[in-house]
């Protein structure tokens, strides 16, 4: 039986994505995707930095990320371990007429069984959008400043990809994550992202991602660039 999805619109996260067209899923789910600006912006650094590659998402939730991602990239390999949320990605990837770019793997960031079946895909850069909560029963603004407590674990993650597939690494973390942690997996660019002033979340970048070591900042108010939407 079809699970029964809800929208953007119904639980008042629309101002997140300038594009009208729905994205759905389960109720957390939907809460938990990404800001439009945010994603459009992930796929223009790669784009700058490594041009059209294939990319591996990590946590990829409902697909709000992948969508965007799917529309720059030569393919998108879209890992979430909630069935429920894999099964809304792809009705989302298909309203936004980018399915058959991306291929959806359910199952755990962390399995070495799925990480060396990626090994012969070529993959260029890792996008990763883990839980910033430690416990999942708890408010989705109770987020921990501690990498090693993110749910997979980020330092765990990061030796992973890094060993297994590539350095070049965006990890979309919790404001008030632990930044001498972060600088200690790697050199890294930190970069604030704001909305309406105010520092949302960070984007952190590896490899050849990084545009400057420290601390940059991103303002999303008015960066959608609405040319690359159907
Ligand atoms: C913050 S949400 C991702 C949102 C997504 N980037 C978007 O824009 O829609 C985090 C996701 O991590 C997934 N997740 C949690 N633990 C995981 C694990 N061990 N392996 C893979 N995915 C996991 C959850 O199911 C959830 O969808």
């Amino acid at each position: 039986m079809a699970t029964t999805f809800t929208d953007i619109d119904s639980v008042g996260k629309r101002y997140r994505f300038s594009t009208k067209l729905p994205i759905i899923g389960d109720e957390e789910g939907v809460l938990l995707t990404s800001y439009q600006a945010a994603s459009e912006h992930t796929a223009a650094r790669i784009l700058e930095k490594l041009g059209k590659v294939n990319v591996f998402e990590i946590c990829s939730g409902v697909g709000g990320t992948t969508v965007f991602l799917a529309k720059r990239m030569a393919h998108v390999y879209a890992l979430d371990i909630n069935p429920v949320r894999i099964e809304a990605a792809k009705i989302n990837a298909r309203t936004f007429d980018v399915l058959t770019k991306i291929t959806y793997i359910q199952g755990d960031a962390l399995d070495d069984k799925i990480i060396d079946q990626l090994r012969a895909k070529d993959i260029d850069a890792v996008v990763s959008d883990v839980e910033w909560r430690e416990d999942l029963s708890r408010s989705l603004s109770e987020t921990t400043p501690d990498i090693d407590k993110t749910i997979p674990n980020t330092s765990a993650l990061y030796r992973k990809m890094t060993t297994a597939l590539t350095r070049n690494l965006i990890m979309h973390m919790a404001a008030n994550t632990d930044k001498q942690q972060l600088r200690q997996l790697g050199s890294c660019e930190i970069e604030e992202m704001t909305y309406q002033g105010r520092v949302k979340f960070i984007n952190v970048y590896f490899g050849a991602l990084i545009n400057a070591v420290g601390v940059t900042r991103f303002d999303m108010d008015n960066s959608v660039d609405q040319t690359q939407l159907s």
